[in-house]
Order: C-alpha cells, then sequence, then structure tokens
C-alpha cells in the first residue's frame, strides 16, 4: 500500500475514477484518492472524510423511536466514515480518525451531509400503465371513491395489468424502482394487489421476487389481493374472499412470494370482519401483517390489526382517541403517507396528536398509480414538515430508523450503525439537515451509495 503504487495508479488512470455496475446499470464516481489496485483485494474499503455531519449514527439495538425521542436525530459533526465492502464499518469525529487508515479509495465530503438512506415502507411500484385520466376527472370535480363507483380506480389498473405480460410489467416496475433508488430510497416494501385473480397477483408477486434478486435493496414483498373485490365478483364479496384464502394465499406460500399480508380495510372495500378472517388466514401461513387502515373512513381497522399483531397500520388520515389508545398498547407501527392527502386532497395523519401520545411515527409515499404517482421520500419528509408540523429531527427519524421497522428491515437498514448495509445518501454542500426539508422541491442528493457502491444521479 506504499506511495510508489499509488503514484503507479494515478498515472493510469486519468481522471482518477472508479465504474462499478450495480443492477446492470454502470456508475461512475469520481474519487480523490486510490491507494491500491482494488483487483488485488476483495475487501474493498472506502473512507469517506471531511463530512460536515454524520446524521442518524445509532448503536444497533435501536430499532424504533417514539414519541419525545423522535425529537432527537444523533449526529457527529465533521466526521469520517469508513466502509467495507457492502457495510458499515466505522466512523467517528475526524480528530479521532487515525492517521493511517488502511483504506482503498479516500472520498472528501467537504461541506456534504452524509445520512442513511430512506426506507419507503409502503408501495404499490408493480403496476402496469397509469391513471392520469383520473386526475383530469378529480380536477374535474369527481372524487376518489366516485371514480371507483364507476369501475375506475384499482379496477382500471386491474385491467391494464392483465392485458400487460410479465415482461413487460417488470420493465415498467424495475424503472420506477431505478427512479426511488436515483431520489435516495435504500429499502422499499412492495405491495401486490393489482391482480385481484390468483395469475395476476402471482405475476404481480413474481415481479418483486425477481427485484429482489436484480436490486441490492432489501426489498420485503406484502400479498395484497385484498385490495379491491373484481368485477368478476361484484355481487359475491364473500366468494372473493374465499379466492384469497384458499386459492391465492396457499400458491403465493408455495412459492414463497410474501413476507407480509395487507387488506384495504374501508367502506366499500373490506369490512374489518373480512380482514380479521384474511389475517388470521394469513398467520397459519406465517405472514404478519402490515394493514390500509382509516384512510377515508375509522372503522375499527386498527383495533383488528393490533390484535393480529401488525407490523404497521398505515394511512390513518381518520383517527379517533380509541385508535391512538389501541396502538400504545402495541408493538405496531403507525405509517401516514402525506403524499397521498396531497395528491387526493384528503386530510393529513394527525402526526402531531400521534407522537406527542408517546407513539412512534413513520414515513411512507405510497407510491401508485391513483393516489399518489411519486415515490419521492425528500417531497414525503418536506410534506410531513410543512402540513403535519414534525420538526426536521422528526421527519428524518421517521423516514430512515422507524420507516425500517415498519419493513421489518431495521437490522439491515435505517441508521449509520456499524454492520448495517453501507446505504447512505451524500448531499449537495448544504447549509445544515434542516436545508433537506425546507427546500421542498429542489433536489439536494449529490450521489446515493448503494451496497457500498455509488450509484449514479
Ligand atoms: O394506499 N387505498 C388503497 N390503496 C392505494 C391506492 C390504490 C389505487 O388507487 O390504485 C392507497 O392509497
Ligand atoms: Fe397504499
Amino acid at each position: 500500500m506504499g506511495e510508489a503504487r499509488r503514484h503507479d495508479r494515478f498515472d493510469e488512470m486519468t481522471p482518477p475514477s472508479i465504474v462499478l455496475s450495480n443492477a446492470g446499470i454502470v456508475r461512475r464516481f469520481f474519487i480523490v484518492e486510490i491507494i491500491v489496485n482494488f483487483e488485488e483485494s476483495n475487501r474493498l474499503r472506502t473512507l469517506f472524510k471531511n463530512i460536515k455531519e454524520l446524521l442518524q449514527v445509532r448503536a444497533c439495538n435501536v430499532t424504533k423511536v417514539a414519541g419525545k425521542d423522535m425529537a432527537i436525530l444523533p449526529t457527529i459533526e465533521e466526521a469520517y466514515m469508513l466502509i467495507e465492502n457492502d457495510h458499515i464499518l466505522d466512523y467517528g469525529k475526524m480528530q479521532d480518525l487515525p492517521e493511517e487508515v488502511p483504506a482503498d479509495a479516500v472520498v472528501d465530503l467537504t461541506g456534504k451531509i452524509v445520512l442513511p438512506t430512506w426506507c419507503d415502507s409502503h408501495t404499490h411500484i408493480v403496476y402496469a400503465g397509469n391513471r392520469e385520466q383520473e386526475f383530469v376527472d378529480r380536477i374535474n370535480g369527481l372524487s376518489y371513491e366516485q371514480i371507483a363507483q364507476r369501475g375506475g380506480g384499482i379496477l382500471n389498473s386491474a385491467k391494464k395489468l392483465g392485458d400487460t405480460p410479465e415482461e413487460e410489467l417488470y420493465r415498467e416496475s424495475a424503472q420506477r424502482l431505478e427512479e426511488v433508488i436515483r431520489l435516495g430510497t435504500g429499502a422499499i416494501e412492495i405491495k401486490s394487489g393489482y391482480g385481484l385473480t390468483t395469475d395476476g397477483e402471482l405475476k404481480m408477486l413474481r415481479a418483486v421476487k425477481r427485484m429482489k434478486e436484480h436490486f441490492h435493496i432489501p426489498i420485503k414483498a406484502t400479498f395484497l389481493a385484498a385490495h379491491a373485490v373484481p368485477s368478476a365478483f361484484k355481487n359475491n364479496k364473500d366468494g372473493y374472499i374465499d379466492l384469497v384464502m384458499n386459492e391465492m394465499l396457499p400458491e403465493v406460500a408455495k412459492e414463497n412470494l410474501a413476507d407480509y399480508i395487507d387488506v384495504f380495510c374501508e367502506k366499500g372495500y373490506f369490512s374489518v370482519e373480512d380482514t380479521d378472517r384474511i389475517l388470521s388466514e394469513g398467520e397459519k401461513y406465517g405472514l404478519r401483517p402490515k394493514v390500509h387502515v382509516n384512510q377515508f373512513n375509522a372503522l375499527g381497522g386498527v383495533q383488528i390489526s393490533v390484535k393480529h399483531q401488525a407490523l404497521s397500520v398505515d394511512h390513518l388520515e381518520e383517527m379517533r382517541d380509541e385508535d391512538i389508545h389501541s396502538l400504545k398498547q402495541s408493538d405496531t407501527m403507525p405509517v401516514a403517507l402525506p403524499s397521498c392527502s396531497l395528491f387526493l386532497g384528503i386530510p393529513y395523519t394527525p402526526a402531531r396528536k400521534i407522537i406527542d401520545s408517546g407513539l412512534p411515527l413513520a414515513l411512507a409515499t405510497d407510491y401508485n398509480p391513483g393516489s399518489t404517482p411519486s415515490g419521492n421520500m425528500n417531497l414525503v419528509v418536506s410534506l410531513a414538515c410543512m402540513k403535519m408540523r414534525l420538526t426536521p429531527e422528526e421527519a428524518i427519524n421517521a423516514a430512515t430508523i422507524n420507516g425500517a421497522y415498519a419493513m421489518g428491515s431495521s437490522d439491515r437498514v435505517g441508521s449509520i450503525t456499524a454492520g448495517k448495509k453501507a446505504n447512505f445518501i451524500i448531499t449537495k454542500p448544504i447549509p445544515s439537515y434542516g436545508f433537506l426539508p425546507y427546500a421542498f422541491g429542489s433536489n439536494n442528493i449529490e450521489t446515493v451509495w448503494i451496497d457500498g457502491k455509488p450509484t449514479e444521479v
């Protein structure tokens, strides 16, 4: 690792750069110093120095933060971070950086902030086409519910998905995933629910399985066949629920396609009793619930989800005191989806009330073609501050460590912790981390590192 070799390497490469391939995409990232020839070692260490501030530095036993603790964001100013291959190895203050750190590459981050990538614990990014026309219909006065009652909404997406070959569905969905990774997402949950037939649901979940194989970020799959009653069962909801429980679930379990189970518990979709039955059946296959509740009406979906030890309850735009009370007796993470509220013009989840009662809160996008055609976690963090009165510290906690909890990935992502995956965001030079939600709509991300490698922006 001597000086001579370093100069040899510099002579060979002008300008100094590393080119890495991840998920089939070639990325180039400029580094300031190359100390050894990478091919000589299968342990690649990269040292990031002069980091203006390293955010969300946590001990490995912290899996979520709640209540007043959400206002605390542990950081190290003037920091270094050392990664080895795909994981975080070490970090600390620059003044404590040993003189001889065995690193293969050194990156100077003067003026830039580093934080863990966003954990988006609620998406529906596997879908076909779009629902732009419904957007215009809503502008012209129809509500989301009215559009659904006319056969639009989820059923519209189910029709498009049925007409789309598996390969094309994968291509469209993978493109969305690449887009959100560039926006800083480094872990994602993806739901089925636009198939609504056995073949359609399997097609969606197989697409997710393929993404798990191709992308180097934690991906969790959720079985959401109980998303809407398909036209073929218009007057026979129980017949559809039987199909979900007795045909789809066993197939999904046989192919090991799902990590979680979800139900859209809502008027006009699935009742609390339906939800109870479906979640009970899912439990038999070891699928923990993550449930759509209280989007338009608070029906008791929170209580039934807590009864089934749901990992998360998501939406919560309508919240009753008893819902807060039930969550306080549980390990269930409440998840808010503010860009859905923005797009549909429905109330925002009462986040202040949730956090001030001592509960944790996670933030996610809900990226889907109908209620949230956006997977931008940066916008979600801004909206949480602007519309739900979260402080930047609370919003960053909700979008990282608590998001990781809400998708069962806090052992791998969600914080800067030794041993966790080297999935992190490097910002452009910015005055402070509060600038991220403040400068809403601007892209202040310079580079996203996934699995210890830089992705292109
Ligand atoms: O979370 N509310 C249920 N499901 C999605 C919307 C689905 C759609 O409109 O396609 C949501 O908002
Ligand atoms: Fe959703």
